[in-house]
């Protein structure tokens, strides 16, 4: 079958068609210098501030769903058949301002304004979903942008407010339409757009991808692009040819077995958290931890393990929980302890032309006690200086299996094997916890980066066991309050 080669998607409510792009052109630069749309705006280019904020609609799995993304790190490429929807095409049903709009004024929510239509949209994704949230679901909503001169008091009001003005609006009636539209796009074909020498592919399905990186095992796999996009927009790479996977929903599938749990590579941190936490609510706080809304929608599993990083969130408490990696090439598949992958910094046992295809987590055991925590320097929108998961199993008052990973404490993430050690075998017992945290400096030496220093490191992860034993002695009130 010949590729299509243009790229299509609804831009509001016209059909884009783009026959000449490039791996590395991001839906930003399109929106603003191509399309004249500069309601969103370029606060940092690298995901964090969010005043680049639009919803991406995409028909999938669970059929037409919103989804609040970072454009200065989306993927041009990446927009194939999903619906873009920027700040201009907000309207109420009278086509004056959209409620959420309309509160963000009469809340006095907007100062210098450069921020505002990030947050303003921000906003609409979650009163898409729920238009009278609590004030914690505004906190975490809004955990991906910034407002340079503090003013989130009124802008979360203004999030308190929204639905009193008003509950539905045009997109939503516009819904049928466009999941319609994007419906007979679907033509099943592989895509391939290119300018230049730059060249990227959409491969058709799964089957497809296999053999379009054993065809190509240089190419480089884009994912969610939360980290691939700043490669591009601060480093400015190149990028001569990249795979897109982000569009397969073979790889998006959470599967449940009688003994574990099943997730596809593309999987994102917001997909992944009512099947995980239905399983592991030890995560839940731990994974609002991580980013902000914006690239926990984009964001991937497969992406968060692949990019090898030491101080990526997903390993440390997946390696606890005992994860196995599938690994596929072509038609070959292989299955391996998570912990394995990593071998050093930089470097994971992944063949050129190999990709993570799922990530299988065991059930808990219910004689296990689990416990993931994240220390970083903010709380919002932040990378680890530290990240932990605990798993100790405890058989009549003895710690029968002990697994310990860290994040943030090598050139990998990796299992504190002589602290475990030190609890295999014995009494659960805070002596026991304190002769692990005792064992961690033979386990790791840490660097001192921007991050935090050696010491803390090594400090605060033996003050982690500790907290774990006092946490699961009940004393968790007076922890949370210290945080
Ligand atoms: C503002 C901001 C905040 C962030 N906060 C956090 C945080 O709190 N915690 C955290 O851990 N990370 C954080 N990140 C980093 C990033 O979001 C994660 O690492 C994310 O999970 C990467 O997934 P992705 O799908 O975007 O990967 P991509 O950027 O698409 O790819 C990352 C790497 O993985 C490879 N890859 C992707 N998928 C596969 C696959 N299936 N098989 C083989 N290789 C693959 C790519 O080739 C690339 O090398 C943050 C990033 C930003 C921009
Ligand atoms: S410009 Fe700051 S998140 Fe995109
Ligand atoms: S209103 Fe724009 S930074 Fe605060």
């Amino acid at each position: 079958m010949t590729p299509r080669r243009e790229i299509r998607f609804l831009l509001n409510d016209r059909p884009v068609h783009q026959t000449q792009v490039a791996a590395t052109d991001m839906l930003l630069d399109h929106l603003r210098l191509d399309q004249r749309l500069r309601g969103t705006k370029e606060g940092c280019a690298e995901g964090d501030c969010g005043a680049c904020t639009v919803l991406v609609g995409r028909l999938g799995l669970r059929g037409l769903e919103y989804a609040p993304v970072n454009a200065c790190i989306r993927a041009l490429a990446s927009c194939d058949g999903c619906h873009v929807v920027t700040v201009e095409h907000l309207r109420g049903t009278d086509g004056g301002l959209h409620p959420v709009q309309r509160a963000m004024v009469e809340h006095h929510a907007s100062q210098c304004g450069f921020c505002t239509p990030g947050f303003v949209m921000a906003l609409y994704a979650l009163w898409m979903v729920t238009p009278h949230p609590t004030e914690a679901q505004i906190e975490t909503a809004l955990q991906g942008n910034l407002c340079r001169c503090t003013g989130y008091a009124p802008i979360i009001r203004a999030g308190l407010a929204m639905g009193d003005y008003g509950t539905t609006d045009p997109l939503m009636e516009e819904r049928a339409q466009v999941a319609e539209t994007l419906a007979r796009w679907q033509d099943g074909a592989q895509v391939e757009v290119a300018k230049g020498e730059n060249r990227a592919i959409l491969p058709a399905s799964v089957d497809d991808l296999a053999d379009v990186l054993t065809a190509y095992p240089d190419a480089r796999i884009v994912a969610g692009a939360t980290d691939v996009g700043l490669w591009v927009t601060k480093f400015l790479r190149d990028i001569p040819l990249a795979v897109f996977i982000n569009h397969l929903d073979g790889l998006r599938q959470v599967r449940e077995t009688k003994d574990a749990l099943h997730l596809g590579a593309m999987v994102s941190y917001e997909e992944a958290r009512a099947p995980l936490l239905a399983h592991f609510p030890h995560l839940a706080r731990y994974w609002d931890r991580i980013a902000g809304w914006q690239v926990r929608a984009m964001g991937t599993l497969g992406g968060n393990i692949a990019n090898g990083s030491p101080i990526g969130d997903t390993p440390p408490p997946f390696i606890a929980l005992g994860a196995r990696l599938v690994l596929r090439k072509g038609a070959a598949r292989r299955e391996i302890p998570l912990e394995d992958l990593f071998i050093d910094y930089g470097k994971q046992d992944r063949a050129p032309g190999e990709f993570v295809e799922e990530i299988i987590l065991p059930k808990p055991r219910p004689d296990t006690l689990h416990a993931a925590y994240k220390l970083s320097k903010r709380r919002d929108e932040d990378i680890s200086a530290v990240a932990l998961g605990i798993a100790l199993t405890i058989e009549e008052g003895t710690i029968s299996e002990a697994r310990l990973a860290f994040g943030g404490m090598a050139a990998t993430p990796k299992r504190a094997t002589q602290a475990e050690a030190a609890l295999i075998g014995q009494p659960f017992t805070v002596d026991t916890l304190e002769a692990a945290a005792r064992a961690l400096p033979q386990d790791f030496t840490p660097l001192s980066d921007m991050r935090a220093s050696a010491d803390y490191r090594m400090r605060a992860s033996q003050n982690l066991l500790r907290r774990f034993w006092f946490e699961t002695q009940g004393e968790t009130a007076a922890l949370e309050d210290a945080l």
